[in-house]
């Protein structure tokens, strides 16, 4: 065909059909940004009908989502509807089996009474003006449902007004179903947050009962365990650890001597000074502990490591394996300083415990020997700062009594000691084989 052949006619209806699909092409870019805008859900749906609606020059409409629970279709967005227009219809097993096979198209109101949905809600369509009701199928499954009304011009909806409307239902009902997801998901992680939570709890509350029933075999140190979990737990917030791991240092405390279940009574309670034979199956404990527990998946991973390495100093003269400094795992470190203090700060058979300036000098003095420094410096600040009532926890007070932490001169002792540790700068000692 030649140019000159055709009519002016049809150049104008070209005209015309270019403008109108450059409207549409429009009106569908601004309705996917809208649907992929992080913006409140309800308005998204609202504007996306507005959308819709002034696309092709229809005066009223709605939009409702699918409730797979109570089998209706809530309204989410309307428009023109009337006030008595109902915000929530029921679906029958039928209705939403032919909404299925049906797909997203658009149905005529007026020609489908057969379906229950329609004879039930017929009288609400009709004084709404409703004529078009598009069932949202995304991937198979019911989303929702948009309702059209007339079209202003008064035409009837043409094929090619029908692919629009297609075309943009499918953009609503995408959004709806990516919130529908998008609420699962949150779901789930709402689930899965309360299980971890629970588990988490019960592990705790089972290492505390197992700190306690270790506790009892030792019938001179009652509560070494527990205090030794918490004088960790306070060091690992003094150097600043993070919630996690503060729980895994007091985890570790609880459990460093779990290894004398497997030592005989009669030595853990010896009311005098064990012998070698004696000290050689004490001894035992952390190599036994950490074989308990390392079987075991922890939700901190070196608490095992902790129990086997406790007895360890930072010159090698330490037990099980005689490890130098870096070689020892810093929660061991860290347990091995509580282990440490507990021990000088209570009572036991064969000796009683010593008055805090004794302690702080023998801690002192071992820095650097037996334990790191700055670890030694986190024990100290958290008992200063106690003492000075800038922590208003009372945790030193009730660990060793009121009248240990009032003793005279206990708050200038612990500052000197802290000044002192301040120019203790951390050793490491090579192994010489
Ligand atoms: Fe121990
Ligand atoms: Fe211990």
């Amino acid at each position: 065909m030649r140019i000159q052949d055709f009519k002016t006619a049809d150049v104008k209806r070209l005209a015309e059909e270019r403008n109108r699909l450059v409207h549409t092409f429009g009106a569908l870019a601004e309705l996917g940004q809208e649907v992929s805008n992080k913006q409140n859900f309800q308005d998204t749906i609202r504007t996306s009908l507005h959308l819709l609606l002034g696309s092709l020059g229809i005066m009223r409409g709605g939009v409702a989502r699918y409730s797979q629970f109570g089998h209706e279709l809530n309204m989410l967005a309307l428009r023109g509807l009337g006030e008595t227009f109902p915000l929530s219809f029921s679906l029958c097993y039928e209705d939403e089996r032919q909404f299925l096979l049906n797909g997203l198209y658009p149905i005529e109101i007026d020609h489908a009474k057969v379906l229950p949905f329609f004879q039930v809600y017929d009288q609400s369509f009709e004084k709404a003006g409703l004529k078009q009701f598009i069932p949202l199928i995304i991937r198979e499954e019911s989303v929702g449902a948009v309702f059209l009304g007339a079209k202003a011009s008064g035409e009837a909806y043409s094929s090619y007004d029908r692919e629009i409307v297609c075309a943009m239902a499918r953009h609503i009902g995408v959004a709806i179903s990516q919130r529908n997801m998008m609420a699962e998901l949150e779901r789930h992680a709402n689930e899965n947050r309360k299980l971890y939570e629970n588990l988490r709890m019960t592990y705790n509350d089972t290492v505390k009962a197992f700190a306690a029933a270790i506790d009892k075999k030792d019938k001179y140190t009652e509560g070494h365990s527990v205090r030794v979990g918490k004088y960790s737990e306070i060091i690992a917030e003094e150097l600043g650890w993070n919630e996690h791991e503060v729980e895994g240092a007091a985890v570790a405390g609880y459990l460093h001597d779990v290894g004398k279940i497997a030592v005989e009574r009669k030595i853990i309670n010896a009311p005098y000074r064990i012998n070698a034979k004696e000290s050689a199956e004490l001894n035992k404990h952390p190599g036994v502990g950490y074989e308990i527990l390392s079987p075991i998946e922890h939700p901190y991973a070196d608490v095992p490591l902790a129990a086997k390495y406790h007895h360890e100093r930072l010159d090698g003269r330490g037990y099980p394996d005689g490890l130098y400094d870096r070689e020892i795992p810093y929660i061991a470190k860290v347990v091995n300083l509580a282990d440490s203090f507990d021990a000088m700060t209570t009572d036991r058979p064969y000796k009683r415990r010593r008055p805090a300036a004794d302690v702080f000098d023998d801690l002192q003095r071992n820095c650097g020997k037996q334990f790191a420094p700055e670890i030694v410096h986190a024990l100290f600040r958290g008992m200063y700062n106690e003492l000075t009532g800038e922590n208003k926890d009372k945790r030193f007070r009730r660990l060793l009594g009121r009248e240990y932490m009032e003793a005279e001169g206990i708050g200038p002792t612990l500052k000197n000691a802290l000044n002192g540790l301040g120019s203790i700068k951390p050793i490491t000692l090579m192994s010489l084989d």
